[in-house]
């Protein structure tokens, strides 16, 4: 145990590294989880992340790199334990349950304890799964929520100290899957455990995580909560990650880029330098035309500038309406909460929320 404040790591992993056939997948990974935490590993498919948690999980050999789990060395300097000596839980989209055995069976699997102590922790887990009196079922007479439920609770019947995911809802319908997530996220934290949960779906990290690690190109990118990662991208492609971008482009000139929108602050980029606002659609603004006017300009929003309607499609929770701008042709995607579906040719202003705004360096 330790007395500091600071929750100690369970999971900590220093300079992770692993090529395959000269090519580095990981390259240089450092990540911690603390007790309790949940930690998304998200990026696009292709970029190590299941590399990455099949190195922890003992399963592949880095080839650089430390990885300790309750402050004890599991991989690095030379020792490499096999996954069973490692205190993990693993848990794949592909978590096949042993289908001759019955639910509790599958629950107590890895368990050691004797009999009776068995039989409580299984009955325990299924109480918290909510599968009680399931225990006697064999899996084919389980829905694909309940099998996975029964996965849950067999990966963490052992007590892991950390948990490892890998995109464990991609095989369940959408139907089932926020209902599923949430029991699991539950289930997590009540044992407490160190969590590494793999995706390639934002919402999936942003609704999981208390600390989402983008990757790309087998480094990880940015770290924070979700609502820093979110909110504070680090660049054009982070922010793209999460949501479809609208940029406009400019020059800074004196901390300054004109735009149609306005002059934005620049600040940080060399005089003449290329620059990107990058806006999500849904912090683009839409006023009406007045006879060929649009609002006034404001501190918040700037100048709005016009655009003609190119098409509006409805999409449930979210109307998108796609802009040609009269300043250049350059298209725009605003998104309006519930239905908006203005007629294509339809002349519209729009103005942009400058706080969600971000400014980087033009991307070649
Ligand atoms: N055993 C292997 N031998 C050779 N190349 C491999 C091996 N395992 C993975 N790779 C390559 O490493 C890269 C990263 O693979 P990885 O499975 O870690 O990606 P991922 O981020 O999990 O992607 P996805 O979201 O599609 O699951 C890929 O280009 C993959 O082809
Ligand atoms: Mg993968």
């Amino acid at each position: 145990m330790t007395q500091s404040s600071a929750p100690a790591a369970r999971l900590e992993v220093r300079h992770l590294t692993r090529a395959f056939g000269g090519k580095p997948v990981v390259a240089d990974l450092s990540l911690t989880i603390a007790a309790g935490q949940v930690t998304c590993l998200l990026g696009p498919s292709g970029c190590g992340k299941s590399t990455t948690l099949r190195m922890i999980a003992g399963v592949e050999r880095p080839d650089a790199g430390r990885i300790e789990i309750d402050g004890r060395l599991v991989s690095g300097e030379g020792s490499f334990l096999p996954p069973e000596a490692r205190s993990v839980g693993l848990m794949f989209q592909d978590f096949a349950l042993f289908p001759h055995l019955t639910v509790a069976q599958n629950v107590a699997f890895g368990l050691r304890d004797g009999r009776e102590a068995k039989a409580r922790r299984v009955d325990e887990l299924l109480e918290r799964v909510n599968l009680r009196g399931y225990g006697a079922k064999h899996p084919h007479e389980l829905s694909g929520g309940e099998q996975q439920r029964v996965a849950l609770a067999r990966a963490l019947a052992p007590r892991p100290r950390v948990m490892l995911m890998d995109e464990p809802f991609s095989g369940l319908d959408n139907r089932l899957r926020d209902g599923i997530r949430d029991t699991t996220l539950e289930v997590l934290k009540e044992e407490g455990t160190a969590v590494l949960l793999v995706t390639h779906e934002p919402d999936e990290a942003l609704r999981m995580g208390d600390e989402i690690a983008l990757m790309r190109d087998g480094r990880i990118v940015q770290r924070g909560s979700p609502y820093n990662v979110y909110n504070a991208p680090v660049d054009r492609a982070a922010a793209a990650f999460f949501s479809d971008v609208n940029v406009i482009r400019g020059q800074s000139r004196g901390a300054l880029t004109e735009t149609p929108f306005g002059a934005f602050l620049t600040p940080g980029h060399a005089d003449g330098a290329p620059v990107e606002i990058v806006i999500r659609p849904q912090h683009l603004k839409i006023d009406f035309d007045r006879g060929g006017r649009g609002p006034l300009p404001t501190p918040t929003d700037g100048t709005a500038a016009r655009g003609t309607v190119v098409r509006a499609r409805f999409l449930g929770r979210e109307s998108l309406v796609e802009f040609a701008m009269d300043f250049d042709g350059s298209r725009l995607t605003a998104s309006v909460p519930g239905v908006f579906m203005p007629k294509a040719g339809t002349p519209l202003w729009l103005m942009i929320r400058r706080d969600r705004c971000f400014v980087f360096p033009a991307q070649r």
